[in-house]
């Protein structure tokens, strides 16, 4: 794990921004351009295969071809808006565990020309691809203890939305690239282009003329009058249409392009970039197809990069009637995506083109104009994006707003009031118990022996921050070690946080070398006491009678104990469990009378669940809480019950603590371990 560094300076601050910026983007634009074109993603990836000689994967390239963007673009995305700060951060460095030797070597031994990186929007050479991924690298590892120390845009309760929409968005614009072609046209042969034209002369002649000793040019359509003598003739090449990308087609080894008059009114060109990968359910399809063009006049004409016996294969398989010629098979899947495609050429430029399976080719076939879907994908592409950042910014609105915070909070109680409680869910029973219940929920953190003094402090001061942008739904608590009390209520607002030790002595004062009094606790600013911990029971054999001193010290002093409680695995194996804790319960404060006893915060933590990981279930820990919560009725009676908080610790995590929380007789927390990072700790808190 990497060591957690604060950001200390203006200067880390913005660089960590820079970075989050710079890293973000470019996974962004690199999944983007990829899922805009999963045909040239698909391509590229067998290209590799191949390269490596690793046909065995080849089928699974279609499920590589859309992770692939998918997972660069959200990570990217997650880099940029804060989401998921360390997760991110690993996540890309991962990828980058792969893709770094993986571009050192293309680097090197140059098995694929162009590395594919960002499609065929940017093409990178290999050397500098190598560059950028050792750039990336480092920026990831400099990222990696410090990007959650600055803010999240989207705080974590709608972060899972950051994932959703984006990913849903990114899927939608693959599948119209996919399905009719790719939204932006980083290729040579876009609409417009001019594939074929009937100058086949592509030069032509100046005449050069002089008068009074000044020589000039002249072309054929204005030669200068008689008093201008001709001197000189000279060919010159006319420059290309910037339009022009012609395309050469055979028929066997001979050239037959001006053969096949492409330029000639409309044409369909039916592409196959590889007909052993086409699927034969395309054969009547691509028959009728030919009819109907045939019918109204279209010429068509089926072009394939493959080998004259797998295309006289093909035509005894599929009885196709149409001529087959063929062409460069990267220079055909460059004219148009799809295996299977199409494009209507009118007078030899490039009207239209589509993979075979949008369903606007029967339009056009029964007599649409083809040009009216030029754009089609242009105009999805900008509605999704218009509807994805208007969401996202309708997300970061809810987020932030306090008044719709307020305001949703409101309805949400308005709601539970009109609904039977038989019909709540967990969360509306949750919520029906804040309302209800007249105890406090309570998360607190017991850091132990962790921290020194500058880190402890460091740790109060970012739990204090956090709590700045939330209205927690419970009192939050820290409890620190004895060095640190006074430092930490200098640092931190007690008003907001509260403050708490984890242990004091059961004297008063006097000559007990080592001790610390309650009335010391107090005298720091401290509001708690964090009292009859196992580890305490367990290392300091602090008995039932030490800790009643404690507790009654403690209140004396004005703080309030937060007394544990909780039996060992043995006592929960063997059954003994109830009676553990009752005794532990009635042992140290049964004595209290129902105002002290009132005044005390419980926490059930259960010694085998305790830094184990194994956390009770939110099932056993109701059942425990109830009994206990029944033993305090018995003795003092239902509104002394009623109202004593009773905690759950052991184990507790953001991952559970929803559960745990959403209980009747389950308080809040006493946290340990996850206390000692504010993320996590604010996770739990969060869980409220
Ligand atoms: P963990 O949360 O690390 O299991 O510790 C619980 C605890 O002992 C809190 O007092």
């Amino acid at each position: 794990m990497a060591t957690d560094f604060k950001l200390k300076t203006k200067w880390e601050k913005y660089t960590v921004l820079a970075l989050r910026f710079v890293v973000g983007a470019t996974f962004v634009v690199s999944g983007f351009v990829k899922a805009v074109d999963l045909w040239g993603v698909e391509y590229k990836i067998a290209d590799y295969l191949t390269a490596f000689g690793w046909d065995w994967a080849k089928p699974y390239i279609g499920i590589v071809a859309v992770m692939l963007p998918l997972v660069e673009f959200l990570a990217g995305l997650w880099l940029f808006i804060g989401s998921f700060r360390r997760f991110t951060v690993w996540l890309m460095l991962a990828m980058m565990a792969f893709l770094l030797p993986l571009s050192a070597y293309i680097a090197f031994a140059n098995p694929v020309a162009d590395c594919g990186c960002f499609g065929e929007a940017f093409v990178v050479s290999n050397g500098w691809t190598l560059v950028k991924n050792i750039l990336i690298t480092a920026a990831l590892v400099f990222l990696l203890p410090r990007n959650h120390g600055l803010r999240s845009i989207y705080g974590p309760a709608v972060q899972w939305i950051t994932v959703l929409l984006p990913a849903v968005y990114l899927l939608l614009i693959m599948i119209v690239g996919y399905n009719w072609q790719p939204i932006f046209d980083f290729r040579p042969y876009k609409i417009g282009t001019t594939i074929a034209d009937d100058s086949a002369d592509r030069s032509d002649f100046l005449f050069t003329y002089e008068k009074d000793g000044e020589r000039r040019d002249f072309d054929v359509d204005n030669l200068p009058d008689s008093t201008w003598t001709f001197v000189d003739r000279k060919q010159v090449e006319v420059a290309d249409n910037d339009n022009l990308r012609r395309i050469a087609i055979y028929d066997g080894e001979e050239e037959v392009t001006d053969d096949v008059r492409l330029a000639d009114g409309d044409v369909l060109l039916l592409l196959i970039s590889d007909i052993s990968q086409i699927n034969v359910a395309y054969t009547f399809k691509l028959n009728e197809l030919y009819n109907n063009v045939s019918e109204s006049g279209v010429n068509l004409i089926c072009l394939t990069g493959n080998s004259e016996s797998e295309i006289v294969q093909w035509r005894e398989m599929s009885m196709a009637d149409y001529p087959i010629y063929t062409m460069d098979s990267s220079e055909l899947k460059s004219l148009a995506r799809g295996n299977p495609a199409v494009v209507w050429l009118r007078d030899g430029t490039v009207l239209y083109k589509s993979t075979m399976d949008s369903a606007d080719i029967d339009d056009i076939l029964s007599g649409k104009p083809a040009d009216e879907f030029v754009g089609r994908e242009l105009h999805v592409f900008i509605w999704l994006t218009t509807l994805l950042f208007a969401a996202m910014a309708l997300l970061l609105f809810i987020n932030r707003s306090p008044l719709l915070i307020k305001l949703t909070k409101r309805l949400r109680k308005n709601q539970n009031k009109e609904l039977p409680l038989h019909q709540n869910s967990q969360n509306q029973l949750n919520n029906h118990k804040q309302q209800t219940k007249m105890r406090k929920n309570i998360v607190a953190g017991n850091w132990k022996m962790n921290t020194t003094l500058q880190e402890g402090v460091a740790l109060a001061k970012e739990v204090n921050e956090a709590l700045k942008t939330r209205t927690p739904n419970c009192d939050v608590i820290i409890g620190v070690p004895f060095t640190h009390l006074a430092s930490v209520a200098a640092a931190i607002d007690t008003d907001k946080l509260g403050l708490s030790a984890e242990n004091c002595a059961d004297k008063v004062s006097g000559a007990y070398t080592g001790e610390v009094s309650a009335a010391m606790v107090a005298s720091t600013g401290a509001k708690y006491v964090i009292l009859g911990h196992s580890e305490r029971r367990q290392y300091y054999h602090e008995t039932a009678e030490i800790l009643k001193e404690k507790v009654v010290l403690a209140l004396a002093n004005g703080l309030t104990p937060i007394f544990c409680i909780g039996e060992v695995l043995e006592e929960r194996e063997n059954g003994t469990y109830f009676d553990v804790v009752k005794a532990q319960v009635e042992g140290s404060l049964f004595d209290l009378s129902a105002e002290d006893f009132g005044k005390i915060v419980l926490a059930y933590e259960p010694v085998w669940a305790i830094g184990t990981g194994k956390t009770a279930t939110a099932d056993q820990a109701q059942e425990i809480h109830a009994f206990i919560r029944k033993t305090i009725a018995d003795k003092y009676g239902a509104e002394v019950a009623e109202n004593t908080s009773i905690l759950y610790g052991g184990s507790c995590k953001p991952t559970n603590a929803k559960e745990l929380f959403a209980k009747p007789d389950v308080d809040g927390g006493l946290i340990g371990g996850a206390a000692l990072k504010a993320d996590s700790f604010m996770g739990i808190v969060d869980a409220f």
